[in-house]
């Protein structure tokens, strides 16, 4: 078992969303913050896509994929608790995204990840995964964020905090572009202070 310096208990992803799915959504309208309007300006429009959610967590940002044109949307997540949150109206399977995706390449159009990059261990397995199951114009939407503090969680009244690992947007960037991505960086800001970076990528 890990602490932090104040003895917080430090716990993997998996073990913390199983904990804290009944939760989670009081940190929509934090993380919502983040980009609020200026995100939705660059959401593609120009075809009907196949769209997958990955680290699709209790479906927050379900409203917004929904309003781009589209045939389907695939959620994975690692915690069944969480998918059994997110809308009905979408497909829904549990996959752990550290590993070999369970699906054929070139099945999706469209990518969507959001605050999730520094709970991934092994990021250049996952950007070779969705660069393999994306169609040849498909493009991957990730939302990374600066937090200035880990959140602290409480469940059967223990506290914790999850492992995460650090990266810049610009470690980020180099793994991308190893992975044979073009990479476009938005900065996001709310109240005119940078809180973090759209990155959209294009096969
Ligand atoms: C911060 S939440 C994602 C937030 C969501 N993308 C959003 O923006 O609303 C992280 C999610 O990743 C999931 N997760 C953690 N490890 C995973 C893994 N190895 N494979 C798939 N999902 C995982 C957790 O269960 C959790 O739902």
């Amino acid at each position: 078992m890990w602490y932090d310096s104040k003895h917080v208990e430090i716990r993997s992803p998996k073990e913390w969303y199983n904990a804290v799915a009944d939760q989670y959504n009081q940190s929509h309208k934090h993380l919502n913050s983040f980009y609020r309007v200026e995100f939705l300006r660059f959401l593609p429009r120009w075809k009907i896509f196949r769209i997958i959610d990955l680290w699709a967590w209790d479906g927050r940002m379900f409203s917004v994929l929904n309003s781009i044109p589209h045939t389907e949307i695939t959620a994975c997540d690692i915690s069944e608790k969480m998918l059994e949150k997110y809308p009905k109206w979408a497909k829904k399977q549990v996959v752990d995204l550290e590993q070999t995706f369970p699906f054929d390449d070139n099945s999706f159009d469209l990518a969507f990840c959001f605050f999730t990059l520094e709970h991934i261990q092994n990021i250049e397995n996952f950007f070779n995964e969705t660069y393999r199951i994306l169609s040849d114009d498909g493009q991957i939407f990730i939302g990374h964020f600066f937090q200035r503090r880990e959140f602290e969680w409480t469940a059967n009244q223990k506290k914790f905090k999850i492992q995460q690992y650090k990266r810049s947007t610009e470690d980020i960037e180099q793994v991308m572009k190893e992975c044979f991505f073009d990479v476009d960086i938005v900065p996001m800001s709310d109240k005119w202070v940078h809180t973090g970076d759209l990155i959209i990528w294009k096969k």
